[in-house]
C-alpha cells in the first residue's frame, strides 16, 4: 500500500512530455502473438498495466525484454495458449489475449477477466464476436475453454454497443478468419487506429479503424518483424491540464495530438481555463476562479471519454457554480465522489448523474484511491486543497500513469510517493 502525501495551494508551472497511450499498447502487445516474429516496441511507459502484459507474454512462451522505453518481444518460441488464473486477474485488459490466441493457436484457455471498480465488466460481446468468427467458446468453472474446430471464418459482426475491447478482439481474431470480416458499430477510438496501424506493419489486411464499420480480410500472417512508436495518452493529457485548471498556473503539454482530447479542451475551456492548442502540442493556463463548465456528458468516442470524466469533476470542485456530470459508459463510475468529499467537495450522485456545487474552499484530509482515474482524480482535488492530503493507494494510480508524482513536482507540485 502507498501513500500519495501532496501539501495544496501551489500553482503549477513549466513544460512536459506526455507517455505513450496504456490503452493503445495493452492490445498492440497482445496483437504481437498473431504470428512467429519480432516486435519493437518504442514510447512504451512504465505501467503495472505493461508489466502484467509481459508476464502473460512470458508465460505464453515469447522471449520478452524492456529496456528503458522499449519493449522487445520475439513471439516465434510461443508454446501455450493458456493464461493463468493469476494474471488474467492482474489485469482486466487481459481478455484481449483470446482473439489473438485464437488467431495464432486456433486455440485458447483464460479465466474469466476480474471485474473492477467501474462496475461489472461483461465480456458478452467479445464472446459474441468471436463466436461469429467460428470459435467454440465454452464456460466452464470460471474459466473459458475455446477453440475453432471448423476454423475460424470472416462474418459479419455487429456489436450491439461500441466496445472497444470488443472491437479489437474482434480485429484480432479476423486476422486469422478465412475470408472478409466486417465489424459493425466498432469503437472508433483512436487507439482502434492505432491497432490497425500496427497490424498493417505485421502484414494485415485492416481498413476503416475510427470509422463505426472496420473491415478485416483474414490470412496468413507470415513471420514479422515489426517496429512501431506507441501514440501519446490522450487521458493522461486530460489529466495533467485538469491538474493545471485545479491548482491554477500554465503548463505546455509536448508530444501529444490534441484532436484526440478535443472534448476534454471544450470543457476546459467552458470552465474559463485559456487553452492554446499547436502542432504535438497544447497550453493551458488559468487565473481567476474557475466556473461551472456546460453539462459533461460521457460516451463512447468522439464524445467525452469517461476515462477523464473524474479528473473534469474533480478540477470542478471549486468553480464557482453548479457543475453537472452524466456517465453514460460505465454503471459505477462515481465512486471517487465520496472520497472527495473527504476534502471538503460537496457532490451529489444519482444513478448516472454527479452535480457538484463549486465551493470555496477545500482541505487537506485522509482519502483512499478507489480506481485509476478515481485516483488520479483525488490527486487533483489535493492539489487544490489548503494543507496536507493523504491518500491511501493499493496501486491503482501505477496501473495508468508512469511516475506521476516526478512528473507533477516537475511542474511545481509538493507531492511525494511514500511505500
Ligand atoms: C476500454 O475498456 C478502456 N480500457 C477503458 O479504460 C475505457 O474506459 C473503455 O474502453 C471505454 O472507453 C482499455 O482499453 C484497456 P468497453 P473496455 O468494452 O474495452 C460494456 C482506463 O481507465 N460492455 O468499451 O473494457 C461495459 O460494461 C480504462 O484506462 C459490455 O456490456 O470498455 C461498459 O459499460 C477504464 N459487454 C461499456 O460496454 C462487453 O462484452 C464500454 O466498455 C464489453 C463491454
Amino acid at each position: 500500500m502507498s501513500v500519495w502525501h501532496i501539501a495544496g495551494g501551489r500553482r503549477l508551472h513549466g513544460s512536459a512530455p506526455v507517455q505513450g497511450a496504456k490503452n493503445a499498447v495493452l492490445p498492440i502487445m497482445a496483437a504481437s502473438v498473431l504470428a512467429p516474429g519480432e516486435t519493437e516496441l518504442t514510447n512504451v511507459p512504465e505501467l503495472r498495466d505493461v508489466d502484467a502484459t509481459l508476464r502473460i507474454l512470458r508465460g505464453l512462451g515469447c522471449r520478452v525484454e524492456r529496456e528503458a522505453d522499449a519493449v522487445y518481444i520475439d513471439s516465434s518460441a510461443l508454446t501455450r495458449a493458456e493464461i493463468p488464473h493469476g494474471l488474467m486477474r492482474e489485469l482486466r485488459s487481459s481478455v484481449i489475449f483470446l482473439g489473438a490466441l485464437l488467431a495464432r493457436c486456433g486455440e485458447a484457455r483464460l479465466s474469466m477477466p476480474g471485474g473492477c471498480e467501474l462496475g461489472p465488466r461483461p465480456i458478452d460481446l467479445h464472446l459474441m464476436a468471436l463466436r461469429a468468427l467460428g470459435a467454440d467458446i465454452e464456460e466452464r468453472g470460471g474459466e473459458l475453454i475455446c477453440s475453432a474446430p471448423e476454423g475460424l471464418r470472416g462474418a459479419a459482426v455487429a456489436l450491439p454497443l461500441p466496445s472497444v475491447g470488443a472491437t479489437e478482439n474482434a480485429m484480432l481474431c479476423a486476422c486469422a478468419a478465412e475470408g472478409e470480416t466486417v465489424i459493425m458499430n466498432a469503437a472508433r477510438e483512436p487507439e482502434i487506429g492505432e491497432l490497425q496501424a500496427f497490424l498493417r506493419t505485421l502484414g494485415a489486411d485492416v481498413s476503416g479503424a475510427g470509422s463505426a464499420t472496420v473491415r478485416v480480410r483474414g490470412r496468413r500472417l507470415r513471420p514479422f518483424r515489426a517496429e512501431h512508436r506507441i501514440m501519446p495518452d490522450r487521458i493522461v493529457s486530460a489529466t495533467l491540464l485538469a491538474a493545471c485548471a485545479a491548482a491554477g498556473g500554465e503548463v505546455e503539454l509536448l508530444g501529444v495530438q490534441p484532436q484526440h482530447f478535443s472534448t476534454v479542451l471544450h470543457s476546459l475551456s467552458g470552465c474559463g481555463c485559456d487553452i492554446m492548442t499547436g502542432t504535438g502540442r497544447v497550453r493551458l493556463r488559468r487565473e481567476g476562479n474557475l466556473l461551472a463548465p456546460p453539462p459533461v456528458i460521457t460516451g463512447p468516442y468522439p464524445a467525452f471519454p469517461t476515462d477523464a470524466q473524474p479528473l473534469m469533476l474533480a478540477a470542478c470542485l471549486k468553480a464557482r457554480g453548479t457543475s453537472v456530470f452524466v456517465e453514460n459508459v460505465f454503471q459505477n463510475r462515481f465512486r471517487f465522489a465520496e472520497e472527495l468529499c473527504r476534502l471538503g467537495a460537496r457532490i451529489h450522485t444519482e444513478g448516472r448523474v454527479a452535480v457538484v456545487t463549486g465551493v470555496d474552499e477545500l482541505h487537506g484530509a485522509p482519502a483512499v484511491a478507489t480506481d485509476l482515474r478515481g485516483g488520479a482524480a483525488l490527486i487533483i482535488a489535493a492539489l487544490s486543497a489548503s494543507g496536507e492530503t493523504d491518500i491511501l493507494d493499493s496501486g491503482h494510480v501505477a496501473r495508468g500513469y508512469e511516475r506521476f508524482d516526478r512528473q507533477l513536482a516537475s511542474l511545481g507540485a509538493d507531492i511525494e510517493l511514500r511505500d
